[in-house]
């Protein structure tokens, strides 16, 4: 990144790096937005000469975006780097449809492989209309904010996060042909076949959105491979020998993968926090001989359910473990004006509770469930783990394992789902789960609590020296050399 001059970069994600309420005296306070993708791209503020453009999503980012004039305005990240921030007030009526029916209950379920096909989706009028009138809509107001940022900063190249604003690309591309877009897909691909479960206007219409960049990335060369084989099946695109490029529309786009990643010093640093030491001795005093771990947003894509009825499984065939083990599960709960997730977190709460019934008492609770956003309680966690279950349905990668080794006091033993996309890179030193298989996570917890030291010692390592080795500045290296080769192969 370093030797010539700060790049002129726009930044473009639903959820933006800061957000606005207003505290009891009514003072407006700035939240940092957390949450991996926030992280990651921080470093860019510090480095870069970014404009981040984000939606206003709550009243108070709607005040600051109108003060603003719907312009850009400068903000200041944490580290005291500045940056330019634009929030873009959506009409709220289409912004609820572009999110509560369109990119978490259908696009994020279908690249989750999350539906019964026999029960959902209903492509109905519901869909139809939240499609052209939330989703289309939105990435419209992106497209134009975006446009009239490249107005301002001719030149700049503008980088796209997720599935949120998969038309706003060909938007762009349309107003402005010799753009440098490049957009990263953090979440799976799936496979063709299951884009199929939507109307061909609407597959055709996200194909045609991303392909319209010059590079689009993915965490793993799994969902890069998948795909490729949709665009080629689904609009037509024909795939380069070397699987990493597609020609589409008379252009080349540069089809890449790789992992994103954490900041382990970072990590190391934050864990110093006396909130986070004052958590350490609530769990120790706690603490039960061995500690499952599992954290995630209650999501139906992380399979906390059968993560609980495994372990359920385990309890019933290892009495011998009973009131020595304890499974903590720190879950942040997520998306809750979206029926599909309000009925997933009180199935969670009744797997666990189930487990509680049947094996639980004098003083004993095998299932710990805490549901709240709880950073330092989360890192405290990380310290002391014996085994770290990641069991995801699908996961477009899965920071969790990689921040929680770096941490971890007790060489504790990482349980990883074959469909997480972290499992590309760390599968050497884990228990390969397959998320649907109780029987075999039952094993599995079973083992990783049987490991021999020597081998826990091993795997940990591994897992740390793999994460140091490619940390988060790697890959927001590679982003950016992709986005360079994108434009160079473009022109091609
Ligand atoms: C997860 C995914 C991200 C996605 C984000 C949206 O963190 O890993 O890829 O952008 O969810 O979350 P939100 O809270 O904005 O719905």
């Amino acid at each position: 990144m370093a030797g010539r001059g700060r790049r002129k970069l726009i930044v473009v994600s639903n959820r933006g790096p800061a957000s606005y309420e207003r505290d009891e005296a009514g003072e407006r306070v700035t939240r940092r937005g957390s949450g991996g993708l926030i992280t990651a791209l921080r470093s860019l503020v510090s480095h870069e000469d970014v404009t981040w453009i984000a939606s206003a999503i709550g009243d108070e980012d709607r005040a600051v975006a109108a003060e603003a004039g719907d312009e850009g305005f400068e903000e200041r990240a944490e580290d005291g780097s500045l940056y330019r921030l634009r929030l873009v007030a959506h009409d709220p009526r289409s912004y609820d449809r572009f999110y509560n029916t369109v990119a978490n209950p259908t696009l994020w379920f279908l690249q989750h492989y999350l539906w019964a096909l026999g029960d959902a989706p209903d492509v109905d009028e519901l869909l139809i209309e939240a499609w052209e009138g939330g989703y289309a809509v939105i990435n419209r107001g992106f497209a134009d904010a975006v446009v009239s940022e490249l107005d301002r900063m001719p030149g700049a190249a503008v980088f796209f996060h997720d599935y949120h604003l998969y038309l706003a690309p060909r938007l762009v591309r349309d107003a402005r042909p010799d753009a440098r877009l490049g957009h990263f897909v953090h979440i799976p691909w799936p496979q063709p076949d299951y884009w199929r479960t939507l109307p061909d206007a609407m597959r055709r219409a996200i194909h045609d959105g991303l392909l319209a960049n010059d590079v689009v990335g993915f965490h793993t060369r799994r969902w890069r491979g998948n795909f490729l084989d949709s665009a080629a099946e689904l609009v037509g695109a024909t795939v380069g020998a070397a699987r990493d490029s597609a020609e589409y529309a008379g252009r080349r786009v540069l089809v890449t993968s790789h992992p994103i990643s954490v900041d382990p010093g970072e990590f190391e640093e934050l864990a110093q926090d006396d909130a986070v030491v004052a958590a350490e001795r609530e769990l120790a005093a706690r603490r039960p001989e061995r500690l499952v771990l599992r954290v995630d947003r209650t999501d139906p894509s992380k399979n906390i359910v059968r993560g609980f009825r495994a372990f359920g499984l385990f309890l019933e065939q290892h009495p011998e473990m009973h009131g020595r083990v304890v499974m903590l599960a720190l879950l942040d709960p997520s998306r809750q004006d979206i029926a599909e997730y309000v009925q997933y977190l009180e199935a969670i709460r009744a797997a666990a509770a189930q487990v509680n019934e049947r094996f639980g008492g004098n003083g004993w609770l095998p299932v710990d469930l805490r549901i709240r956003d709880d950073f330092p309680q989360t890192l405290a966690a990380y310290r002391h783990y014996d085994v770290l279950l990641v069991n995801a349905v699908y996961d477009g990668l899965n920071l969790i394992a990689k921040e929680a080794p770096i941490l971890n006091e007790r060489d504790g033993v990482l349980v990883l789902s074959e469909n997480a996309g972290v499992h590309e890179e760390l599968s050497r030193w884990a228990i390969t789960v397959n998320p649907f298989d109780l029987v075999g996570q039952a094993r599995a917890i079973h083992e990783a609590l049987e490991l021999p030291a020597a081998e826990r010692r091993e795997w940990i390592e591994g897992i740390r020296a793999h994460v140091r080795r490619h940390d988060i500045g790697v890959w927001i290296a590679d982003q950016l050399a992709d986005l360079d080769a994108g434009e160079a192969a473009a022109e091609r």
